[in-house]
Order: C-alpha cells, then structure tokens, then sequence
C-alpha cells in the first residue's frame, strides 16, 4: 500500500475519535457526581461572605457623581444593551419589537419618572417579566451610567418649561411651534 492510502486510512480512523465531546465534564441540568447532593459546585457556607462582595454591594449602593464621561458611558451602554427592544429614544420601539417581540413601556411613563435611580438599578441587575437581568453582564459602575443616560432621555422628552435655557422658553412663551 502506498504512503497516501496509509495517511488516508490514518485520517478516516481518527475522524471516529471524538475525544472533546467523551471527556469527563460537568452537564448542564444534570447531577453531578462530584458531590453527594449532586450539585456541581459548594454552596458557601451561611454566614461568610466572598471576596470582594462587600466592595461590589457597595458599588449598587453608591451612586457616581453625575459627569459628562458617565453619561457618554451610559449612552453607549444603552445603546448596546437596551436599544434592541426599548429604542434609541427610549420610546419601546426598538428593532426586535418591529419583528413581533412585545413593546416594553415608554421610559417616559409616569410610573417611570417617578421611579428613583436605586429602583432603576435594580430593575436592569434583575429584570422584569420577558426583561432578562443584567447583573452578571453590566457591572454596577456601568448600571448606574445607564440610569444617568435613561434620565437623560426622560428629560429630553418630559422637560419642564422652568429648565429649559431662557431662548427656547421665550418661543414657547411666544406661541411658537
Ligand atoms: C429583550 C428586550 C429588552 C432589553 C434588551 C431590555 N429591556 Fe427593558 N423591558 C423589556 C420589556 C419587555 C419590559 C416590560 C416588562 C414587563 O413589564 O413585563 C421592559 C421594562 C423595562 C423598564 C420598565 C419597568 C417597569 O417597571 O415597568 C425599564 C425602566 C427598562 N426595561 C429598562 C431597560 C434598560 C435600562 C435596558 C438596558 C440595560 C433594558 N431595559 C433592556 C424588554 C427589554
């Protein structure tokens, strides 16, 4: 037999060896048999606190000085994550709402305006009905340049006449459009 049949024998042989997928390894939804109650990891013992969990809570706590950096920070971050479904503007009519995903209510909802920043926190850490949370993929520092720029978009939409500069208030002043 000459040397290509060999390596062609070789190749077919080994294309049958699927070493990855028969490796010992922990499968999702199943038990592992790593422990006795079949969890695939240690549930921390009651009372002790990781490392580092104290300084991320207390990041969720503190809430960052309003800068212009957090709020371009906070436009990008929504931009990223939020846009797909509440809309550039925050109006719910993002792109996948357009192909059939239900409509999440306008950021300038009563409700929504009067929500403080910490409720706003901890609705994108955790969510809400088909609103999946975010916590394990935006970090504390990142949620909060988020809600910055969620009020940056309520108020560009609910604005009241008292804050806006003294030209634009005389054209209202002055019946304009
Ligand atoms: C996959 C689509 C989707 C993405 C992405 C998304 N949301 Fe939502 N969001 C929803 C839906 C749907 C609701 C309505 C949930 C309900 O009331 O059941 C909602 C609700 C909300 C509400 C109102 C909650 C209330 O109490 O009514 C806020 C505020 C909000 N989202 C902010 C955000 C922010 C900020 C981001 C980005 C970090 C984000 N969402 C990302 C779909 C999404």
């Amino acid at each position: 037999m000459n040397a290509w049949l060999w390596a062609l024998l070789v190749a077919v042989l080994c294309s049958g060896c699927d070493d990855m997928s028969r490796q010992a390894k922990v499968q999702e939804q199943r038990p592992g048999a790593l422990f006795a109650n079949g969890l695939s990891s240690r549930q921390p013992p009651d009372g002790t606190v990781a490392r580092g969990q104290l300084a991320r809570e207390a990041l969720v706590r503190q809430r960052p000085p309003m800068t212009e950096a957090l709020l371009d920070r906070g436009e990008a971050g929504y931009q990223t994550f939020c846009t797909p479904c509440h809309g550039l503007s925050g109006r719910g009519d993002g792109l996948v709402v357009g192909r059939g995903f239900p409509a999440p209510p306008p950021l300038t909802e009563a409700r929504l305006l009067d929500a403080s920043d910490a409720q706003l926190m901890e609705l994108i850490a955790q969510g809400k009905g088909l609103m999946y949370g975010y916590a394990s993929r935006i970090p504390p520092a990142e949620r909060w340049a988020i809600v910055a720029y969620v009020r940056v978009l309520q108020l560009s939409q609910h604005a009241p006449l008292d804050r806006l500069p003294e030209s634009v208030r005389q054209a209202f002043d002055e019946g304009a459009p």
